[in-house]
């Protein structure tokens, strides 16, 4: 179906014949779309119905981002692709509320998802980008979602606006466009540049930087702290942040919370969410390997990407398994929210044809295949074990232990009943 692509069609969408589109449009099911185009054009022009039900589809495609929002939300595809999910930018938010900050501009604000958290946070936001339709879609945003006296779009480029005056800075820099508009990875090739975030974020009291999760850590700010976010389990972005210059930054409204959220020069965290714990890495060194133990926990995302596997290793007790994988391993069990654990049955060289014998003998119907440090390809061995009809379900990690590659096999400690 076709995208709104000029500001003209857009408008029409908001007009009162394009919201009774979209309404007749919000539950509607994709695959009756070619009939439902049918029966709309009898009564509605051909490219408001075109731009209505394109606008329907982007709106359940966000839906994974922004839940029932979405159902009232304006999206451009690119604004769907590159706005923050909403736990995240709520996360973000509360933080930079309980620092205090309580006006902020939002730097390449796209269709506004983290303007939208940061009002809801109770903080005003003046929200920039120089496409548009992304502003024509924030400021319809934050319209339908009753923010609008929080929310002010400009669109400008941010290099030209000055953000003197406010209590803080967050830059979401476009991070697509690189070859065939995939994503780019030289943080220098962002648009704006993170070198010019960096400056922007150091004239303001607080700053936040959005950023790939995956960036070197030597391309980093030495004064900022980095928080890499997971959601769910996956790893979603990372923020740099910077504090408040001394006298300068608003106080926190609330010193517990303040505390909490305090921004930590030369920091590495690690936040996951959506239960918000929230690890501050100690900088230890890597633990040293050692022998398969009877428990093998494996790090969430964000802790390996902020380099703490060795302050998780710290809290459980643990060893690495091997000196360049990033599993852990203990004797005893240690609840953590930082790593998922395993309860470890069996330890054994890696062979396909070992494998498939001890699966067939334990009646193995079920694996999930995980790996670390392994050239075999989880599917292609899934294939190779044709299991069969059995009732039981096993874990099998890949990987290599002490440099040789091995098989651990086991079981969620999540799973396993009180006792066993
Ligand atoms: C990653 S998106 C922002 C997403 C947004 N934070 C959200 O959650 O919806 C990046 C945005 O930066 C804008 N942009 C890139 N360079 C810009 C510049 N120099 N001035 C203004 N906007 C810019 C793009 O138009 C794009 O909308």
């Amino acid at each position: 179906m076709g995208q709104v692509t000029d500001l003209d069609t857009f408008a029409a969408l908001l007009a009162p014949e394009g919201q009774a589109l979209l309404t007749a449009l919000r539950d509607h099911d994709p695959a009756d779309e070619l009939t439902t185009a049918t029966r709309l054009r009898k009564d509605h022009p051909a490219p408001l119905v075109s731009a209505a039900l394109g606008q329907a589809q982007l709106r359940q495609r966000a839906a994974a981002k922004f839940g029932a929002d979405a159902r009232l939300m304006y999206f451009t595809p690119h604004g769907v692709e590159q706005s923050t999910r909403a736990v995240v930018a709520a996360h973000r938010a509360a933080r930079l509320a309980a620092l205090g900050v309580r006006t902020l501009a939002d730097l390449c604000c796209g269709i506004g998802g983290d303007a939208l958290a940061l009002a809801r946070a109770g903080i005003s936001v003046l929200a920039v980008d120089r496409d548009p339709l992304a502003c024509a879609a924030a400021r319809a945003n934050a319209e339908a979602l009753g923010l609008a006296e929080l929310i002010e779009v400009r669109c400008a480029d941010v290099t030209e606006v000055d953000t003197t005056g406010y209590d803080a800075v967050f830059v979401d820099p476009a991070r697509r466009g690189g070859v065939r508009g995939g994503r780019i990875f030289d943080p220098e090739a962002y648009s704006p540049p993170l070198s010019w975030a960096v400056e922007a974020a150091r004239t303001a009291p607080y700053a936040a930087l959005k950023i790939a999760p995956g960036v070197p850590h030597d391309a980093l700010p030495a004064d900022a702290e980095t928080e890499w976010i997971s959601d769910a389990g996956k790893v979603k972005e990372a923020v740099v942040w910077f504090g408040g210059t001394p006298g300068s930054a608003p106080a926190a409204p609330d010193a517990m919370a303040g505390a909490a959220h305090r921004i930590v020069p030369g920091g590495r965290r690690a936040t996951l969410l959506p239960a918000g714990d929230s690890l501050l890495g100690a900088g230890l060194p890597d633990p040293e390997p050692g022998p398969v133990g009877a428990w093998l926990y494996e790090p969430d995302g964000a802790v390996i990407r902020a380099h703490l596997v060795a302050d998780v290793a710290r809290q459980t007790g643990g060893r690495l398994i091997d000196p360049t994988i990033a599993y852990i391993t203990a004797d005893t069990l240690t609840e953590t929210p930082y790593a998922t654990a395993y309860a470890i049955t069996d330890v054994l060289p890696f062979n396909v044809k070992k494998l498939k014998a001890l699966l067939r003998e334990r009646e193995v119907g079920i694996a999930v295949i995980k790996k670390r440090g392994s050239a075999v390809e989880p599917e292609e061995l899934r294939k190779k074990l044709k299991l069969g009809s059995g009732r039981r379900s096993c874990t099998i990690f890949l990987t290599r232990v002490a440099g040789a590659p091995t098989m651990l096999l086991g079981h969620p400690a999540a799973e396993l009943t009180p006792g066993r």
